[in-house]
């Protein structure tokens, strides 16, 4: 498989995606290419991802002529946290790291949001590469510059944009995810395909299985990075076009908190708040009749559900705490088509009475 590049244009904090099997053995000569001065490379990781890759890329890394260090944290979210934070920061300064070394992200989304963030604000800042290893991270969360960490008030809630400097993702790390991790990424795949993509949609249901996914991967990859590589030029610090990659996401947010984060996977919740904004948009008038049906037969295809209950306070506590909702009023994400995303605003009591008489 021919690697496949491309470019995220952000003036001096452009980067390019590289996606190609096997990457990871190149992985030190694409950082070198992309930080010719850095000496010391600080490579997070986790406690699953590092027994399985962390050797290749460390040798990839020195042979390219660097001086990496593995640090290894938990797997899981909970490694998004204060306390985690703190312990990358001691261990970059006990390597000796400085402001023209860099830190590299082995890993999943956990991995990235939290070594980015301490890449975003040691000393600073120090130059960023993500390596994604799950299907979210190298289709959503290593390209576009969001890092942060969760706080006890909520997921989150301490970030930065902090561009990365490279993107390097190999597929074939895809293969040892468990079909859960992988159908959390396929939740964002099937997501993008609704907002921006019919064909891409028509692509994903015409071979609806991990399989069927596993044998376009490259394109799979491509065709999610490069629309949100354009959502990303368009609107870096999320405040206008960016917002349609919330679709799902914000009564995806009531699921996941309603289940205090264990109960639901980000994945699973996108995909149930994803099918519930296509039966809202139907109602509203704004979605064509039978969406709602065919992207519940999709997500159900790809072992995610399609619907999840949620009491009334729950759904009123995420809508109003949600990031994205202006005082009284919220703008949901709804689908004028397949592959045609609209930012739909409404008041909040609108949106809970539709969900009222939904239950
Ligand atoms: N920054 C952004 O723009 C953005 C966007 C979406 C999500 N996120 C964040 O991403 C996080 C979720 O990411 P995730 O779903 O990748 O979770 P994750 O990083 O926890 O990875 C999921 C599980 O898969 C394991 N794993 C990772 N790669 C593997 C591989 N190749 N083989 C076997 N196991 C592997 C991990 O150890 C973990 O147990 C959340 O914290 C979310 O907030 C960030
Ligand atoms: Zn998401």
């Amino acid at each position: 498989m021919d690697t496949k590049i491309l470019q995220v244009s952000l003036g001096d904090r452009s980067y390019d995606i590289h996606i190609g099997t096997d990457l990871l053995d190149q992985a030190g000569a694409l950082c070198r290419r992309a930080l010719p001065r850095a000496g010391r490379v600080a490579v997070v990781t986790d406690s699953n991802v590092g027994p399985l890759y962390g050797t290749r890329v460390l040798e990839s890394l020195t042979a390219a002529g660097f001086t990496p260090g593995l640090i290894t944290v938990p797997a899981g979210e909970s490694s998004k946290c204060l306390a985690r934070l703190g312990e990358l920061y001691d261990a970059f300064t006990n390597m000796g790291l400085t402001r023209t070394d860099a830190v590299v992200a082995l890993g999943g989304g956990v991995v990235g949001d939290l070594s980015g963030f301490a890449a975003a604000t040691i000393l600073r800042g120090v130059d960023f590469i993500q390596i994604p290893t799950t299907l979210l991270a190298q289709v959503d969360s290593s390209v576009g510059g969001k890092v942060a960490i969760d706080l006890p008030a909520g997921k989150n809630l301490a970030g930065a944009f902090w561009q990365p400097r490279l993107v390097v993702m190999d597929p074939a790390c895809l293969n040892t995810l468990t079909d859960d991790t992988f159908a959390d990424g396929m939740a964002e795949v099937i997501k993008y395909g609704c907002i921006f993509d019919r064909d891409f949609l028509s692509r994903l249901a015409a071979a609806p299985s991990r399989a069927g996914v596993m044998g376009q991967i490259q394109s799979v990859l491509y065709t999610c990075c490069d629309l949100k590589r354009k959502v990303v030029e368009q609107d870096e610090r999320d405040t206008g076009a960016r917002m349609l990659l919330n679709f799902g996401h914000t009564l995806g947010h009531a699921y996941e908190r309603a289940g205090h984060y264990e109960t639901w996977t980000h994945g699973q919740a996108v995909a149930a708040g994803m099918c519930l904004a296509a039966g809202l948009g139907q109602r509203l008038g704004v979605t064509p009749a039978g969406t709602e049906k065919k992207l519940r037969a999709l997500v159900t295809a790809f072992g995610l559900p399609a619907e999840i209950s949620c009491s009334m306070p729950d759904y009123a506590a995420a809508i109003g705490l949600d990031k994205k909702g202006v005082g009284g009023d919220i703008s949901l994400i709804l689908l004028a088509g397949p592959g045609c995303a609209v930012i739909h605003p409404m008041k909040k009591s609108e949106l809970l009475s539709l969900l009222e008489a939904r239950i």
